[in-house]
């Protein structure tokens, strides 16, 4: 018996030794420690055992469970050593590595432009309001004293959604919205993009931006208009920029006009830039129709207004010193951090 037990003894030790992952010791004990174990069935077959030798042999077995325990335990405690030293080699990080470099953006240059004209109108007390891309006929045309047969409207210019929905050529329907809420009195831009049915060139694309401005109060005159333009001017493009004002016509202003700076690139004498005129023209404006101001609920009697339009890549283009609108457009970071 004493035998017997050091046989399954080393055996058990030996396939201990020889396990190479923790499942196989987990075998090996289930082989020799398991219910239906070698150990086990020693422990059975004591019934055949001389009674006064039983203790002694119970002993023995008790001894030699312990010793396959005790090992089994110290094999297991190694391997997950082991186990655990190679995870660690494995998740090692090598600090001197170079860091990945992260790809950082630039500002767009409309965007840049956009914070110029927001900073200088903010400045003068106005605040930045936004309408909708897709608006309503009703606030693209109606209001602005656009009516149905207005050349204005024309299917080759304008985006259809249906008979009254329209992709908004212009953000001058925020003035109708802004109007309508009645609170008096306004000063405010509406910076946004606006989409006419144009071919790409260089000076066009179907979708573009526009900054809105309206100033409307009592007793608010041509003289405000003209002021607060050539302030803007003057904080754009330099404070030697001077202005012009080009008598013009647009529906919702009565008068009209359209504004020139001088040519900040020759000051003025003429050259590439400004096409030989000493002039740039930079946007549109007029005091508010007084039927406009009456379709959105405002007494023309008691206030007036005034009205501007200016195209943002067309001031981002100019300040710039770009000389092709699709470069705005097409996103390339090595031509925006230029800016
Ligand atoms: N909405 C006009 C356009 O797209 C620009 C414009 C002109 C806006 C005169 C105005 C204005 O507010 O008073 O051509």
């Amino acid at each position: 018996m004493k035998e017997k037990l050091q046989n399954i003894r080393e055996e058990a030790l030996r396939a201990l030794e020889a396990a190479d992952v923790p499942e196989k010791l987990n075998d090996v004990r289930v082989k020799f420690l398991g219910k239906k174990g070698e150990l086990t069935a020693v422990l059975k077959g004591m019934k055949d055992v001389a009674p006064q030798d039983r203790p002694k042999v119970g002993q023995m077995v008790n001894e030699t469970r312990a010793a396959i325990e005790s090992f089994l335990e110290d094999r297991r405690r190694e391997m997950e050593r082991v186990i655990r030293e190679e995870k660690m080699k494995k998740e090692v990080i090598d600090v001197t590595l170079p860091a990945k470099k992260n790809m950082v953006g630039h500002r767009h240059p409309n965007m840049i432009a956009l914070e110029e004209v927001e900073r200088i109108f903010v400045g003068m007390g106005y605040e930045v309001v936004e309408g909708p891309e897709v608006e309503y006929d009703l606030y693209n045309f109606e209001k602005l004293n656009i009516p149905a047969d207005h050349p204005a409207k024309d299917e080759q210019d304008t985006f259809y959604i249906n008979k009254e929905i329209v992709l908004r050529t212009q953000t001058s329907p925020v003035q109708a919205r802004v109007m309508e809420q009645g609170r008096l009195p306004i000063r405010m831009i509406a910076p946004g993009r606006v989409f006419r049915s144009d071919e790409v060139d260089a000076t066009h694309s179907p979708s573009f931006h526009q900054i809105e401005g309206l100033v409307i109060d009592r007793q608010i005159s041509f003289a405000d208009l003209k002021g607060t333009l050539e302030v803007f001017a003057k904080e754009l493009f330099g404070p030697e920029t001077k202005t012009k004002f080009r008598p013009h016509h647009f529906p919702f202003t009565e008068p009209s006009a359209e504004v020139d700076v001088s040519c900040f690139k020759c000051g003025g004498k003429g050259c590439r830039f400004c096409k030989g005129s000493g002039w740039i023209e930079i946007l549109g404006c007029g005091m508010v129709h007084p039927h406009v101001l009456e379709m959105c609920g405002i007494d023309p009697e008691e206030y007036t207004g005034f009205a501007f339009g200016v195209g943002l890549e067309r001031i981002a283009l100019l300040k710039y010193e770009i000389d092709d609108m699709r470069l705005l457009y097409e996103n390339d970071i090595r031509f925006l951090k230029q800016f």
